[in-house]
Parts: structure tokens; C-alpha cells; sequence
């Protein structure tokens, strides 16, 4: 593996409802999740978050993991429903009890906290009164940033507002493949609006309790076209202003993005009052990358929605099926700054990995080598994009530990760390020592460089 730049961060990224369990304690309220989860048929195999990884009573084992993979930075989110059960008014200080002890554990260890405040897990009073649909949640979300921050912001430097606010959008609220289950087609619009109102409001309340970094989530795909033909490139082009422009362009460029092949006038969606995008595009110090895989677009007529995802063949995929294309993340992230320039923040990549069949054999190993030959994949494209010129800070593998991959259920295993999650038993894949080791040796180098 070429050597990073000195000072590099190595990390490991997780989220609250997909790893802590532990859904009626201390206080915590329900969120969209735990809802969504009790419908028959939401998820495969009828499977819940109830318990999923029980890392809130097992974090320290998994800390000891960290640890032991020797990374700079852990990136967890907190659980909304447990700092505000119904969504407002005053903290629950037993929620907050419990990512003050984290954080307090992670940098006995040297490990720096990177907390995400919205990893999908709305409160579900909130969902009541329309959830992102409307208005006011961006307000409540700023409210409980500053609850969060009040307490964890003298120990906390980077914090990340949303994670994917399109997948939000998009599976939550367009097609209804996550919570809350709402398939509004794009009637979900106003829930980009509200998102990135939130992030917005969210950050002045960070700024005003003492954040020094604040940063946002996006998950990002490079639009290929299926085929040259117009009607394929106008397609490719529509995905990508709604799933790598939406949330970037008002973040960063105070604009919204042309969506006129969604219906949308030039004078901008309609749901925009005058102010909201000098909150929105405020200074934010980092961009968080997420990054899968590519799509691949065609022309979808007289539909609601004017592309369809087609499959990319001649890759290998993930048991997810999706294609493994390291290449897409250098190009994404040339793009990004061909596109921002010098707006462009200091990035992050925030999540990146894939889902394996994972077995633990006899001898207690699980032999993960393509999640192995993905990460390694991943880590040349991305140290080329470095090489080109893109000022990326860090890279956060998702994920530690197997989770709870949510529609799907506990059936993707995304972790360098297997859980068996009838007995928690957890057990570290070759991908693991693999990661340790790229980790230590970069470190070994960037010191030999100094
Ligand atoms: C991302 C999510 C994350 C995880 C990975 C596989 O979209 O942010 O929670 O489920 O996909």
C-alpha cells in the first residue's frame, strides 16, 4: 500500500440503532426504527434492532477491539430518542450518561470521538407530527444538537450533523424501504429541504455550545449512463442531482441544484423561505464521503422518477450484489472538486466497505479476503485521488462489527469484527488483522518520513 500523508486518520465507523440495542433502557424512547421494524414484512426475516450487536452493554469489550486495531478515530452516532424520548424538551441525562462514558473511554485510549447526531433514528413523536415532511423537525433537531453538544462539545472536536440525508429521503420517504416507510415518490421533496434546514440550524447550535469542526454525511455515487444514448445521459444526469448534488450544492454553493427533470421550477422548490440557504450553506470545516459503489443509469419514460438503476456487470460484487468498482471513488471525489473547487472542505471518507458471507470455521478464523481485496481496492483509488490532488483528511471503514444492516436485517455482514448474534460472541476476521496491520505500517511510515 503506497504511504498516506503524515497525520492521516484511521478509523472505524458504526451507528446506533444497527449496533446498541438495548431499545427500552434508560430512558431511550422509540424512534422510527423500532416502529418500522414491528411491521410484518418491513424487514427480512422479521428482525429488529431490540438487541442487535447489545454494544451499549458490551462497548467496552468493543472498545478493546478498537484498541486492538490501534485506530485514531472512532465515528458512532447518537441516539436521538435517547437524549429527548419524545423528540423535545429537556435531556434525558441517562442517554447522554452513556456517550459521555464513551467518550471519556475512547480518549483514555488516544482514540478521538466523531460523533454523527442523525444516523436515521427519528423520534417517533416526531414522525407523528410529520416527521421530515415537516418544518418544525429542523428546529428540534437543532435543539437537541445543542442538548448533545452542551455536554460532549468540550471533549469532542469534529461532529457530523446528518448521515445520507437522500437515503432518508429517498428509502424513508419515496419509496418507503426504511423508516418511516412512506413511498411519496417525490412528495418526499420537502424532506431534503428540512434535512438540510436542520444541518443549518444544527450547526449555528453547535457553534454557539463550542464545536470547533462541524461536518456533513453524504453518501455519494458516481451517474453513469447506460448506453450514449441522450435519453440515458439526461437520466445519469437527474441521478445525480438528486443523489450527489441535493445535498451538497446548498451546503456548499447556496443553490439548489437544476431539478427541472423532476418538475421542479427554476425558481427554486417551493418549500425554501428567504434566509434558509444562508443558514444551510454556512461554513462547515469537513465533508463527509460515503462511497459504495456506482450506479448505472437508463431512461425511465412517463414514470415518476426518470431513471431506472440498471446492474453493472463485469465487476465483482459484494454479497450485497453490489459491484465492487474502486475506480468510482478516485473519479467521485475528482468530480467533487472539480465541482466545488476551492469550496470544497477538507474530506473525510465517513463510511466505505461491503458486506461478505462470513463463516467462522472450525478453528475459530473467518476468512474474509474479499472484504480484504475490497478495502485494499479501495485504499489505492483513494490514495491516488490524494496523489491528484484531493485534500481528504481521513478514511473510516464501515464497519467495525456486524450489525443490524437495516431492511435487510442482521443478513449482511459488513464488520472487520463477526458477531454471532445469538451469543454476542465476537470474533475478529482476517480483514481485521489485515486493517491493524496496514494501520500500524502506515503509521511506521509516516514517522519514518519525519
Ligand atoms: C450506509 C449507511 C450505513 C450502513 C451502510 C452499509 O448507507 O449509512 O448505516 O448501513 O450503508
Amino acid at each position: 500500500m503506497p504511504q498516506f500523508p503524515a497525520g492521516f486518520t484511521w478509523g472505524v465507523a458504526t451507528a446506533a440503532y444497527q449496533i446498541e440495542g438495548a431499545v427500552a433502557e434508560d430512558g431511550r424512547g422509540d424512534s422510527v426504527w423500532d416502529t418500522f421494524c414491528r411491521q410484518p414484512g418491513a424487514i427480512r426475516d422479521g428482525h429488529t434492532g431490540d438487541v442487535a450487536a447489545d454494544h451499549y452493554h458490551r462497548w467496552p469489550a468493543d472498545l478493546e477491539l478498537m484498541s486492538q486495531l490501534g485506530i485514531d478515530a472512532y465515528r458512532f452516532s447518537i441516539a436521538w430518542p435517547r437524549v429527548q424520548p419524545a423528540g423535545q424538551g429537556p435531556a434525558n441525562d441517562r442517554g447522554l450518561d452513556f456517550y459521555d462514558r464513551l467518550t471519556d473511554a475512547l480518549l483514555a485510549r488516544g482514540i478521538t470521538p466523531v460523533p454523527t447526531l442523525f444516523h436515521w433514528d427519528l423520534p417517533q413523536p416526531l414522525e407523528d407530527q410529520g416527521g421530515w415532511l415537516a418544518r418544525e423537525t429542523a428546529y428540534r433537531f437543532a435543539d437537541y444538537a445543542a442538548l448533545a453538544a452542551q455536554r460532549l462539545a468540550d471533549r469532542i472536536p469534529l461532529w457530523i450533523t446528518l448521515n445520507e440525508p437522500f437515503v432518508v429521503m429517498a428509502s424513508g420517504y419515496a419509496i418507503g424501504r426504511h423508516a418511516p416507510g412512506r413511498t411519496l415518490m417525490l412528495g418526499a421533496l420537502p424532506a431534503a429541504h428540512h434535512q438540510l434546514l436542520g444541518h443549518g440550524l444544527a450547526t449555528a447550535a453547535l457553534r454557539s455550545a463550542g464545536v470547533r469542526q462541524v461536518a456533513i454525511t453524504n453518501n455519494y455515487a458516481p451517474a453513469w449512463p447506460a448506453s450514449a444514448a441522450a435519453a440515458d445521459v439526461a437520466a445519469a444526469s437527474a441521478f445525480d442531482a438528486l443523489q450527489n448534488r441535493l445535498f451538497t450544492d446548498p451546503v456548499l454553493l447556496g443553490a439548489y441544484p437544476d431539478l427541472s427533470a423532476f418538475g421542479i421550477g427554476g425558481d427554486g422548490p417551493g418549500w425554501v423561505r428567504d434566509g434558509d440557504l444562508a443558514l444551510i450553506s454556512a461554513r462547515i470545516d469537513a465533508l463527509g464521503v460515503n462511497y459504495y459503489a456506482p450506479a448505472r443509469l437508463s431512461a425511465q419514460p412517463d414514470a415518476p422518477l426518470p431513471f431506472r438503476r440498471e446492474p453493472i456487470p463485469g465487476y465483482p460484487v459484494t454479497a450485497f450484489g453490489w459491484p465492487v468498482v474502486p475506480a468510482g471513488l478516485r473519479e467521485m471525489l475528482l468530480l467533487l472538486r472539480e465541482r466545488y473547487s476551492e469550496r470544497l472542505p477538507p474530506v473525510y471518507i465517513t463510511e466505505n466497505g461491503c458486506s461478505t458471507d462470513d463463516l467462522v470455521a472450525a478453528d475459530g478464523t473467518v476468512a474474509d479476503q474479499p472484504r480484504i481485496r475490497y478495502l485494499d481496492g479501495h485504499l489505492r483509488a483513494l490514495h491516488e485521488a490524494i496523489t491528484a490532488g484531493v485534500d481528504v483528511r481521513g478514511y473510516l471503514t464501515w464497519s467495525l462489527i456486524d450489525n443490524f444492516e437495516w431492511a435487510e436485517g442482521y443478513n449482511q455482514r459488513f464488520g472487520l469484527v463477526h458477531v454471532d448474534f445469538g451469543t454476542q460472541q465476537r470474533t475478529p476476521k482476517a480483514s481485521f488483522g489485515w486493517y491493524r496491520d496496514l494501520i500500524a505500517a502506515q503509521r511506521a511510515g509516516a514517522g519514518r518520513r519525519h
